[in-house]
């Protein structure tokens, strides 16, 4: 029997890839796409797609009886920089829908989830470099406070329901399909649309600020791996660390200026500043790599030439 698939948040930054992604895999029908707008047209018309508020419940139960859904990927969430101006809406948001995914699947209908968590459940208090998969976790922004207790709501469901959930720890991610939205990672996005709209970028974080990221191409790889590895070669229930690059605001600066000389940056870091600062550089992956072979493709030029190319398409349509 064919997987059926609801995606929870499809209409955001990764959930619109990683629906593309799931539609290719199972095939158009087998996977539904919601989230709490229809923002995304082309992914709304693109096959099933249904209006949920991942905070409603039933909303969540009826779409899947309706569909005889079976994985969830639950990709709705207020990101670090909205979470600091609206805590409790990012609380309620972040939680309950973790919540109603989990309890459905200990109903025993879902038999997989996939809930993504973020470099985010890390703190001043952290190894900043090489950050271990279990280390001190002190985080100091709510979406931190969401994505730690998260995980530890994912483990304890694994262990005392036997609820299969998996769960990768971002870090930021970067694409040129749809934009990102309210995270500390986003200037490592908008660099690459002002650069080719304006040939310059202000940078609200300051230069020397190193945070680990990752192409989207890698970011969604790693989704499906995670997803399709067999269950006994799983160590992890919270979330698994995972790295690919890390690098500071000059760094992707120079990476953008060696293709466009005439492109220059000014440095203005705003209260995402000490998010940033709060945060690992760089991430020690190890499990994910020993456990399911996780392994990143794209280093920071191969990532430029692509962004450049793409959104210099987009921008000239
Ligand atoms: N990209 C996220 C943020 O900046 C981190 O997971 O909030």
């Amino acid at each position: 029997m064919s997987t059926k698939i609801l995606v929870i948040g499809a209409c955001g930054q990764i959930g619109t890839e990683l629906t593309t992604k799931l539609r290719e895999i199972h095939g158009t029908d087998n996977v539904i796409a919601s989230d709490i707008n229809t923002r995304q047209l082309n992914l709304v018309n693109s096959g099933p797609f249904e209006i949920i508020d991942a905070k409603n419940f039933n909303a969540i139960k009826d779409c899947c009886k309706n569909h005889n859904i079976d994985t969830i990927y639950l990709m709705a969430a207020l990101l670090s920089a909205t979470g600091e101006k609206y805590p409790m809406e990012a609380w309620d948001l972040n939680m309950n829908s973790l919540f109603h995914v989990l309890n459905l699947a200990k109903g025993g209908t879902i038999k997989k989830i996939f809930w993504p968590s973020s470099i985010a459940v890390f703190g001043p208090t952290t190894p900043r470099e090489n950050t271990p998969q279990h280390t001190i976790s002190e985080p100091t922004t709510v979406y931190g406070i969401t994505k730690q207790v998260g995980e530890r709501w994912c483990e304890y469901y694994y262990n005392k329901y036997g609820v299969d959930v998996r769960s990768i720890r971002y870090p930021g991610i970067i694409s040129y399909k749809a934009m990102p939205g309210g995270g500390t990672t986003d200037y490592a996005v908008e660099i690459y649309h002002d650069a080719i709209k304006k040939g310059r970028y202000k940078c609200f974080l300051s230069e020397n600020t190193s945070l680990p990221m990752m192409f989207m191409d890698d970011a969604i790889k790693a989704t499906i791996d995670l997803m399709q590895a067999p269950e006994d070669n799983l160590t992890i229930r919270s979330s698994y660390n995972l790295s690919a690059l890390s690098f500071t605001p000059q760094e992707i600066f120079e990476s953008i200026k060696a293709q466009l000389p005439e492109f220059s940056i000014t440095y203005k870091p705003d209260f995402r500043q000490a998010i940033a600062d709060s945060w690992p550089s760089s991430i020690d992956d190890s499990v994910a790599r020993k456990d399911w072979n996780w392994k990143y493709g794209y280093d920071l030029d191969t990532m430029t030439n692509v962004m450049l190319k793409e959104l210099k398409k987009k921008y000239k349509s």
